[in-house]
């Protein structure tokens, strides 16, 4: 079923999402990194749907403006917890949290990212790699881990928001690249091994282009020519996906297609993906 709803184009109308999502209204929904950015326009779809959601992030403050954004959205309830994911034990802390408080989780949203601001030609730092490799990728394992049981009970969703860059070799952002490809690895293998084990436990993996949130603008807009794609529709269409248990999202549409990326995007790709020596 779920192979045939990805070839099936996406409805226009929200009708088919309400429907879907009529299923296991309000749902209970965890936001990483909802404090800005992406995140925090993923909180507002949900809101808009009555979810109950749940933020995190480090900025106590950001959170409080966001959850009180959401409940004037429509959400049947907003509660935030700051914790930092560089730190293993906080991520646990979390999903104890939203347990005690939600009494399950039916969307895992996992989209925080940090530690990778670097923006430029390797230099050899350790730290950076394996700071990176903690905050983007070790925790959300993490989080999957401990919100394995309770999604499992809600026969929930997983929604992992990645990048181009975790498909495609990205020069000067080595660290962040890495981790984006191991997210690939990690929850594409997952998904397999739900199916065999007939898990009813979707995994969505979000493949981004270049998204106008500040801090993305900030560290690469004086560094790219190409226009940002807007957050609030790059929002729509994860969440959309996600409630449609779609394997994967791609935004904006055009990001994996070479010749397209040749023209918008990426001056020098094609070349580089014909020629096997580069
Ligand atoms: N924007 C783009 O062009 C683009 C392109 C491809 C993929 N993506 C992906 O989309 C997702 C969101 O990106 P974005 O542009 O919205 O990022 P963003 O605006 O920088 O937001 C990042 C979020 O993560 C939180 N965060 C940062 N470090 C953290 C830490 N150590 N512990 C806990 N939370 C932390 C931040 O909140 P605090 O600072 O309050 O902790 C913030 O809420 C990421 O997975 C990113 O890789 C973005
Ligand atoms: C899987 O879970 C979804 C959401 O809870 C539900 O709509 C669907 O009917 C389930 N499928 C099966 C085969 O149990």
């Amino acid at each position: 079923a779920t192979e045939s709803l990805n070839k099936v184009p996406m409805p226009k109308a929200s009708s088919a999402l309400l429907l879907t999502w009529s299923d296991t209204f309000p749902a209970r929904v965890l936001v990483t990194g909802s404090s800005t950015g992406i995140g925090e326009q993923i909180a507002y779809e949900f809101s808009r749907l009555g979810a109950h959601v749940f933020l995190t992030a480090r900025r106590e403050e950001q959170l409080k403006q966001v959850a009180k954004k959401c409940l004037a959205l429509g959400a049947s309830s907003a509660r935030h917890i700051v914790a930092d994911m560089s730190d293993l034990t906080a991520a646990q802390k979390v999903i104890e949290d939203v347990g005690n408080s939600l009494g399950g989780l039916d969307y895992l949203v996992l989209n925080h990212v940090g530690g990778s601001e670097y923006f430029g030609p390797f230099k050899g730092d350790m730290a950076a790699v394996s700071r990176s490799m903690t905050i983007n990728f070790l925790s959300y394992v993490q989080l999957t881990i401990s919100a394995l049981s309770m999604l499992q009970e809600s026969q929930g969703s997983i929604i992992v928001v990645s990048s181009v860059s975790g498909r495609i070799g990205s020069p000067f952002t080595l660290s962040y690249s890495a981790a984006k490809f191991a997210l690939e690895g990690f929850y594409s293998s997952l998904r397999r091994e739900l199916h065999l084990q007939q898990t009813n436990l979707s995994v969505t993996v979000a493949v981004l282009g270049y998204i106008n949130t500040d801090n993305a603008v900030r560290i690469v807009g004086d560094k790219i020519a190409w226009a940002a794609n807007p957050k609030e529709e790059c929002a729509q269409e994860i969440v959309k996906g996600g409630v449609l248990r779609q394997r994967e999202v791609v935004y904006p549409y055009w990001s994996l297609k070479p010749l397209l990326l040749f023209k918008e995007w990426m001056p020098g790709l094609i070349e580089s993906l014909m020629d096997n020596t580069l």
